[in-house]
């Protein structure tokens, strides 16, 4: 076996299909959800958090390791003040309520992002989250919250260059490359093999820039409250598809061989 994917038979998905070892997942189209619907947009915040339930079991069942959800991002404090306030008061719910549940299902979870601006009870119920889960082994879950990809090189580029001015020297650019991932917030997990965005958009926005280099991009149609199990599947089954090169013709050989 590969150690970036993990074949499998389950469910929808084919018998020969390989499941993803990290998906990286931009859950889009609350709004228009709601909009669609005669609602106001908070409620389709509160249909998204449904989805993330569901998608957060239903990865765990078809075997993917390492599940990374963008639920905030470092931008999103430009919506509405009430907006903002709804999304909080949601993810706080989502800890209270979720947390036990995750942890009797071993399932580790852990928050990427600048946590500082968030409320003092918000950073506490995620503090309790991560000791409470913090050895488990089943799904990999981590949440980026008050996240940016560009802030997060910055961050890790400032701590690279605190550690050498320490260390006195400047460091090679192959060394720089090697030592990077390990000042960023992702440094315990591996890179995405999957990016899924949701509600029909094709962009990244400032989501894991350094470690999607190689993740193979599976835009859907559907927006986030509807996205269930069968769309999961969906999206697995057409990377299961794709002929990974890493930049390499010979991309096979490297899989087989790691
Ligand atoms: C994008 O939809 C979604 C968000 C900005 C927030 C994502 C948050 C959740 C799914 C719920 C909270 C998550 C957790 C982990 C509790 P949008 O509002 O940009 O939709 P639009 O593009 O249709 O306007």
């Amino acid at each position: 076996m590969s150690d970036n994917k993990n074949h499998i038979s389950n469910g929808g998905v084919a018998a020969n299909s390989t499941v993803p070892r990290h998906i990286a997942l931009i859950m889009d189209g609350n709004g228009r959800w709601a909009n669609a619907r005669g609602l106001p947009r908070t409620a389709g915040h509160k249909a998204g958090v449904e989805a993330t339930r569901r998608v957060v079991r239903s990865s765990a069942e078809l075997g993917v390791k390492y599940l990374t959800l963008f639920a905030f991002s470092s931008e999103n404090w430009r919506r509405p003040e009430a907006e903002v306030r709804e999304l909080m008061r949601l993810l706080r719910i989502y800890l209270r309520s979720e947390t036990a549940d995750l942890h009797k299902d071993d399932v580790r979870l852990r928050v990427i992002g600048d946590r500082m601006m968030l409320a003092e009870d918000t950073r506490q119920l995620i503090d309790q989250a991560e000791i409470l889960t913090a050895a488990n082994t089943g799904l990999q879950l981590t949440i980026a919250l008050n996240y940016g990809g560009r802030d997060e090189l910055a961050f890790a580029a400032q701590g690279m260059i605190k550690d050498y001015h320490e260390k006195g020297y400047v460091p090679d650019i192959e060394e720089v490359e090697s030592r990077f991932k390990s000042f960023l917030m992702t440094k315990d997990l591996p890179d995405p093999d999957l990016l899924i965005r949701t509600s029909g958009e094709r962009r990244i926005s400032n989501f894991l820039l350094w470690q999607c280099a190689y993740s193979e991009f599976v835009f859907s149609d559907v927006l986030w409250p509807d996205f269930d199990k069968t769309d999961l599947e969906q999206a697995i089954q057409e990377f299961s598809g794709r002929d990974r090169r890493f930049g390499n013709a010979i991309c096979q050989q490297r899989l087989t061989k790691s």
